[in-house]
């Protein structure tokens, strides 16, 4: 999706706009130096860490590690979808966006919403006039929903019939198109289109901006399947949507902690109760997605769960996405209900404070996950507590946050009496996994060469030198760079990437280079280099660039070098490769001196 917009109009554009304008209509800014501070939007604190640098066209929050530019900030604030936020920042600069890139893009996008708020309604309003929808809200009044909570949430309903959706528009052949792309009506085998959802309750699933991008369908009384939900369509992701995210972010201002449960009914009940800090997941265990996502929005994390077998594993499994996100500032806990309750159940049958006390004696996701294990083996044998260590392993290489992890460890160590050097060891043997979930640019092992020197320290110098490029691009020395493809490392790679793109285009600003890796494997890296903190004047940065240059110029050398050495020692140098390396002698010797 980002490829079809043409990368040099996203330049221009981010160009064209200030991040501070941008920012400053949505969230108050002060000035502090060069740069603006505010109290950040994307997580709950007291003392502003959000950080907005003209220059750069960048925001970074120290707290909870938000940054981006203005493309990313209306995302993120907005809940936009990319080409939605490039839409948006060209209209408020007046800027045309390409009209045929548009239209090979997302322009369904902004009218697929239409479309979906449009059978929205349409339910809402079956549920008070069809002569079915008085089954429905008997149902719902069954069920002790009031009137004003239905209303809040949208929930209508879908009369019977398989073509009643069609009625919504005159554009008929349009219509349907989208109909069937947003999931609403299906085409069968034989090419006959029909309703989706026909005779049930109709949840819709908005977005945080409030679009509806889906439904789920609930059957009155018994039937198969009880829900039924939309399927992945180009505005709907099961693995990143939540019900109830935007009804929540409309209740509260300041979000403490996000209860996450299973149900529409869950939610909608739980709101109706005053505890309207609660989404869910659609039928999908939780991903990683939506922690991230709930992380942004506040530090405590609480997953609330049935008390049965099913409700364990859904536990386990929710604990395997959120230990590589922990960090000291976030907290994950785990509530079981009692067996038989659902959220709905609990709150209706035991009240608010019942269903609160229940929040507050949630557990840690730590103390759950050493009682979890320790529960597995029995610590009384002799081989209890090896056992133990044994089946931690997975974890420990989870975990992301070097505070969390040393703890952890810490008690590992004194469950099983043994000391944490050998602990360490024994964990660190596995390393690979370990290093899955840095987001450091690694080249892949396999690629891996030996080289003159040791390589975390080529590592150090590649990154500073992206982190330079990156924070200033307007102080890359001039000079013939095409040396750099000679580089084996991956790193050398993104670096060749940004000098071309510094060479080929002015106008630039961090927030322009970093663009080019959106939704890439290394935009993580990219980003965290982008708001390194250099340690560096701008006055600087040419002559520091300008020796980093020079020592990747000679490690390129001595790289080559060992490269065919290693080659010759197994007897497989052609002609030109020996000519090479006699020129390579030459140039190692101009080296030493
Ligand atoms: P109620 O019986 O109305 O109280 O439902 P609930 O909200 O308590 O749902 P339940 O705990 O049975 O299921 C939790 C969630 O799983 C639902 O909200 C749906 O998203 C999903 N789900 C439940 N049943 C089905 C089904 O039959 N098919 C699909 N696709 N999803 C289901
Ligand atoms: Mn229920």
């Amino acid at each position: 999706m980002a490829g079809m917009i043409p990368q040099s109009f996203i330049h221009e554009l981010l160009a064209r706009v200030d991040l501070v304008n941008v920012i400053e209509k949505r969230v108050n800014l002060k000035k502090a130096g060069r740069n603006y501070q505010a109290r950040c939007p994307f997580h709950n604190e007291k003392t502003p860490s959000f950080s907005v640098n003209p220059d750069k066209q960048f925001y970074y929050c120290f707290g909870c590690g938000a940054s981006g530019n203005a493309i990313s900030f209306l995302m993120e604030y907005e809940g936009q979808e990319f080409v939605a936020a490039i839409e948006d920042l060209a209209a408020s600069i007046g800027l045309p966006v390409p009209r045929d890139a548009l239209a090979q893009t997302n322009q369904f996008d902004q009218n697929l919403f239409e479309v979906m708020q449009k059978v929205s309604q349409y339910y809402q309003q079956q549920l008070k006039q069809h002569p079915e929808g008085k089954t429905a809200v008997n149902y719902l009044k069954n069920r002790g929903l009031t009137g004003e909570i239905a209303k809040q949430y949208g929930i209508g309903y879908a009369p019977a019939g398989w073509q009643n959706l069609l009625t919504l528009s005159k554009e008929q052949e349009k219509f349907q198109k989208d109909l069937i792309t947003t999931g609403m009506m299906i085409k069968n085998d034989n090419g006959k289109t029909y309703d989706r959802f026909r005779e049930r309750i109709m949840f819709p699933i908005r977005n945080r901006r409030g679009q509806v991008i889906g439904f789920g369908g609930r059957i009155i009384d018994q039937g198969e399947p009880k829900y039924l939900n939309s399927p992945e369509t180009p505005l709907f992701h099961k693995s990143n949507a939540l019900y109830g995210i935007y009804e929540m972010r409309r209740q509260l201002r300041d979000i403490n902690q996000i209860i996450v449960v299973e149900g529409y009914m869950d939610v909608v009940s739980l709101a109706q109760y005053g505890i309207y800090n609660c989404v869910a997941t659609l039928g999908t265990a939780t991903t990683e997605e939506h922690i991230q996502t709930l992380f942004r929005m506040c530090p405590t994390i609480v997953f609330c769960f049935d008390g049965d077998k099913a409700g364990r594993a859904a536990a386990l499994k929710a604990l395997n996405q959120a230990l590589p996100l922990l960090k000291e500032t976030r907290e994950v806990r785990l509530m079981f209900l009692p067996e038989g309750e659902d959220p709905d159940t609990m709150v209706r049958n035991h009240g608010k404070d019942e269903f609160n006390h229940q929040v507050e004696n949630s557990v840690t996701l730590f103390d759950y996950l050493i009682d979890y294990l320790t529960g597995q083996v029995d610590m009384n044998t002799f081989e209890g507590p090896a056992k133990l260590v044994h089946l931690a392993k997975p974890y420990l290489q989870a975990i992301t946050d070097q505070i969390l992890l040393m703890r952890f460890k810490q008690r590992l160590s004194e469950l099983s009496s043994l000391p944490l050097q050998q602990l360490d060891k024994f964990v660190d043997e596995a390393s690979p996994i370990h290093q899955k979930n840095t987001t450091e640019i690694q080249p892949p092992a396999a690629e891996q060469k030996p080289s003159a020197r040791p390589d975390s320290a080529n590592k150090h110098l590649f990154r500073r030198t992206i982190a330079l490029l990156l924070q200033y691009p307007q102080s890359l020395p001039d000079g013939d760079y095409e040396w750099l493809e000679n580089l084996e490392e991956a790193a050398a790679n993104i670096l060749n990437q940004l000098i071309k793109l510094i060479t080929n285009n002015e106008k630039l600003t961090t927030a322009i280079l970093v663009e080019n890796w959106r939704d890439k494997e290394e935009e993580k890296g990219i980003l965290k280099l982008a708001n390194m903190d250099l340690h560096t004047e701008e006055q600087g940065v040419t002559k520091e660039l300008t020796e980093i240059f020079s020592r990747l110029k000679k490690l390129q050398i001595i790289e080559q070098w060992d490269r065919l050495i290693e080659k010759s020692r197994l007897g497989y140098l052609s002609e030109e490769e020996k000519l090479q390396l006699k020129q390579l002698q030459v140039s190692m010797t101009n080296l030493s001196e």
